[in-house]
């Protein structure tokens, strides 16, 4: 099983980001947790560009083709979902590689409670198969990397057992 990560927040100390890396780093035998880089090297989408589809967009859909399922780890920004993964998910809306795509959420903040819903409408809009939960959370917000590290090394068994669950989802695409 391998599931790709993408992260809604382009913060070099993304507390998101170090969810999706414990999360790796947690994956059980069998399944693998691979991060996809910045979605801020995207440039915004403007539908007249799909005819000659970008780089980095092109590498972005082929990541997201090639695994059975997205690990998603976003913030809230002014209770919406931040434009740099909407933009993501505005290139990949109308391409092949996405429908049918399952998709599991997960959270560094028990907030964000707006723009998690605002997702999952966004990523059922977009034919995904949204894991019904339940979603991982854990409040990482005003914590430094080093303490992060910590707490989530203690949270190892909870994450695979979450990856396991989601795995079983997945593997259950199409069915
Ligand atoms: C411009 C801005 C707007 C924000 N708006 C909200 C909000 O509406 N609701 C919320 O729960 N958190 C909000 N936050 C807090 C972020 O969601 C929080 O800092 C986030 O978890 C940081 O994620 P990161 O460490 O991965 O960058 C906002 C933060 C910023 C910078």
């Amino acid at each position: 099983m391998r599931l790709l990560g993408l992260c809604g927040s382009l913060r070099a100390q993304s507390t998101n980001r170090r969810l999706l890396h414990a999360f790796a780093g947690a994956a059980p035998a069998g399944t693998t947790v691979t991060l996809h880089g910045s979605l801020g090297v995207l440039p915004i989408f403007n539908p007249d560009l799909e005819a000659q589809t970008p780089r980095p967009v092109l590498d972005l859909a082929g990541a997201v083709g090639a695994c059975d399922g997205l690990l998603i780890a976003c913030p809230e920004y002014a209770h919406g979902i931040p434009g740099g993964l909407k933009n993501a998910l505005d290139w990949l809306v109308s391409r092949f590689e996405i429908p049918g795509k399952p998709v599991m959420l997960v959270h560094a903040s028990a907030r964000s409670l707006t723009a998690r819903e605002h997702l999952r409408e966004v990523l059922r809009t977009m034919s995904c198969r949204v894991y019904p939960g339940p979603e991982y959370e854990f409040h990482l917000i005003g914590r430094q990397a080093a303490e992060i590290d910590t707490l989530m090394r203690g949270e190892r068994l909870r994450m695979a057992a979450v990856l396991g669950d989601f795995a079983r989802f997945a593997g259950e695409a199409g069915r």
